[in-house]
């Protein structure tokens, strides 16, 4: 695909201040408990830094997971598998995942329902963008920066190929 422009969609003072928001609730919600906080990557790994950096809340733990998907190239399949699993054990924790965007659904279903099953305490979900065009499966995040329609966008963590996952903005990529 040859692109023609990056057209702004939410600007980085937008994000920033949305972000700013997301980490007083979350501060708020988790007030006084041990929080373990899981970065989905790579798309999550820029909302998952402005949000542990707002956040006052200074009983974190931090970890990551890396998720693979099989099949079409152009859109999430159904076979999803760790390529990297949380390594801090989840029993009796509060657990907040962070991710970029959910598109169908089937990542953060395939996370989700896995991570139940490992006896924490609470299991929440922070997303940047909730695209809900191509959802196949609902999944009904806890925090949420902004709901799109439609859109192949790029930035804070999302690519194209690879590119664009610094722009610390988000943009609609428009072909030629
Ligand atoms: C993107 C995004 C989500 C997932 C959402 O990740 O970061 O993890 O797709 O799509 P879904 O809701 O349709 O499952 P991608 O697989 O591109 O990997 P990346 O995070 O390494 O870019």
């Amino acid at each position: 695909m040859v692109i023609k422009e990056l057209r702004p969609v939410f600007s980085p003072e937008l994000v920033q201040n949305r972000v700013q928001e997301l980490a007083a609730e979350i501060d708020a919600l988790y007030k006084g408990k041990p929080l373990l906080i899981i970065c989905v990557l790579k798309g999550g790994f820029m909302f998952f830094a402005d949000l542990v950096r707002a956040m006052k809340h200074d009983d974190v733990q931090v970890d990551f997971v890396r998720l693979s998907s099989y099949g079409s190239a152009t859109s999430s399949s159904e076979h999803i598998t760790f390529n990297k699993d949380v390594e801090i054990p989840l029993q009796g924790k509060d657990v907040l995942v962070v991710e970029d965007m959910i598109d169908s659904g089937l990542t953060m279903q395939f996370l989700l329902s896995t991570l139940a099953q490992r006896g924490a305490k609470s299991l929440r979900l922070a997303i940047l963008i909730d695209k809900h065009e191509r959802r196949k499966v609902e999944i009904k995040p806890d925090f949420v920066g902004f709901t799109l329609e439609q859109g192949f966008i790029v930035g804070c963590g999302l690519d194209y190929a690879e590119r664009f996952r610094t722009l610390p903005g988000i943009y609609e990529v428009i072909p030629e």
